[in-house]
């Protein structure tokens, strides 16, 4: 497969979406007008998308077929069984519970079986899952092995959750302890994979301590090919194999169908626990709508079901975690400081490496996206100061690391709209050095401030 260099996109175009291009003076005063936060923009004004991977990818031909055998049945629609069908080929949990989104998936589990006084443990766990986890009262806990804390640590696995540190909360609070999660791949550190061994560590340990283990597996195809290409005896191995082994050492799942779902919504809850599925399903009517379709249309469903038959094929998998690479090594070479080695659905530039003139608190991540947009009309996330530098207690400090994400949606961009990214980034870390800090305007929102911050430059 890799006897060529260039990245064979392994589909061609059948209907194209148009894309604007913007003057340099325009996207002044779009970003101006948005109050320097890329969130506000209106995304007309955005040339290469990259705030996230998440429900931005494209359909196939043959999801677009599938939603015509929508079935908007409200109970025990074909279109469920569809559904149905294909997650338990690669999950055969006894429980599939439908939701509109991986939160929802969250929400409903949390409540259930989160609260006061309990505590839940991750490798690392996403903000909407965090968040979730402490809107009952519970306590989030991170334990990713200590390199996954490090920007440029290699580590084949850097997702892995640090075994000891979970035996020793096991040992002292297991009692607490409600569920172990492990998020593959691990987002919030890199995209960063979690192999096989270590999944089996973490299963041993929840054995010993009577807890059930779940996966956040929002990312699990691209975390299944880490899986072959780099762990011992598993290079010859299907991919949907692999997710079976994933599945067989976990008692249940929450999922965003809008990443490895291939799809632009939707998502799951599954377990093995009867008790408790029929608790989720209560709530599940509650919030989300009946068991065989929860947040969804029939056609949806069936656009899942197509999308995941087609994530778990290696030709699409080789050349997704290729073309993320493939922007990783041009900027690598290029001497752009980054989160390495590469994720699975992001390259993550270090911003604060990059622009040691500007304090944390002056938010060199704003700033570096803020550039990057005006320069070419890229729009990333900041990952940093902005998005968790506030604490409850009202108090501001550093965020352990200064990051801008540029996420890839899936089958979209082509190489050449990557090489793009490549040249403005080149150009805007050539004058890093000109770059000023950024103040937020007051008062600041009172909640997930990233989201709907302003603000303006300081001189
Ligand atoms: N878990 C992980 C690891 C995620 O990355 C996300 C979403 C969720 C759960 C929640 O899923 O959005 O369907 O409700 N991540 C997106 C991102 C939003 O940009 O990384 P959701």
């Amino acid at each position: 497969m890799d006897r060529y260099q260039t990245i064979i996109e392994p589909f061609r175009i059948h209907a194209v979406e148009p894309i604007r291009i913007t003057t340099r003076e325009e996207r002044a005063a779009a970003i101006e007008t948005a109050g320097r936060n890329l969130f506000a923009l209106h995304a007309d004004n955005v040339l290469i998308d990259l705030l996230t991977d998440s429900g931005t990818g494209a359909m196939s031909r043959d999801q677009w077929a599938a939603i015509q055998h929508g079935d908007e049945s409200y109970a025990g629609s074909p279109s469920w069984f569809t559904f149905l069908e294909a997650v338990t080929e690669l999950w055969p949990f006894r429980h599939v519970i439908p939701t509109h989104q991986g939160r929802a998936a969250e929400k409903i589990l949390f409540s259930v079986i989160g609260g006061a006084g309990k505590v839940i443990p991750n490798n690392t766990h996403f903000d909407t899952t965090r968040a979730n986890v402490e809107a009952t009262g519970a306590e989030a806990v991170d334990l990713v092995i200590p390199e996954g804390h490090d920007p440029s640590a290699i580590h084949p696995f850097k997702g892995n959750v640090d075994v000891d540190a979970l035996e020793a909360l096991l040992t002292a609070r297991g009692a607490d302890v409600p569920v172990v999660f492990v998020t593959i791949t691990n987002n919030s550190g890199g995209g960063q994979p979690v192999s096989l061994e270590n999944l089996r560590a973490v299963r041993a340990l929840c054995d010993r301590f009577r807890v059930p283990l779940f996966l956040d597996a929002c990312r699990f195809a691209e975390n299944a090919w880490f899986i072959k290409t780099r762990e011992l005896g598993q290079a010859d191995r299907p991919i949907p194999d692999i997710v079976r082994d994933m599945a067989a050492l976990a008692d249940g799942m929450t999922m965003s169908a809008k990443k490895d779902g291939l799809a632009n919504i939707g998502g799951w809850l599954a377990m093995n626990d009867d008790a408790l599925a029929d608790a989720c399903r209560n709530l599940l009517i509650l919030t989300e709508g009946f068991p065989t379709y929860g947040g969804l249309a029939g056609r949806d469903l069936e656009a899942i079901a197509q999308g995941l038959r087609e994530v778990v094929q290696e030709e699409y998998l080789h050349y997704r975690i290729r073309s993320t690479a493939y922007l990783g090594d041009a900027l690598d070479v290029a001497g752009v400081p980054l989160v390495k080695p590469f994720g699975g659905h992001a390259i993550y530039l270090d911003a604060r490496a990059l622009l040691p003139h500007v304090p944390p608190l002056q938010y060199p991540g704003q700033a570096l996206a803020v550039a990057l947009y005006v320069e070419g009309g890229i729009r990333g996330c900041e990952i940093g100061t902005v998005m968790f530098g506030r604490h409850p207690d009202g108090s501001e400090t550093p965020a352990a690391m200064d990051l801008v994400r540029l996420a890839i949606p899936r089958r979209t961009y082509t190489q050449s709209h990557i090489d793009y990214v490549i040249e403005v980034v080149q150009r805007v870390t050539d004058r890093a050095g000109e770059l000023r800090g950024l103040r937020m305007i007051q008062p600041e929102p009172t909640s997930l401030r990233h989201f709907t911050a302003r603000f303006e430059p300081l001189a």
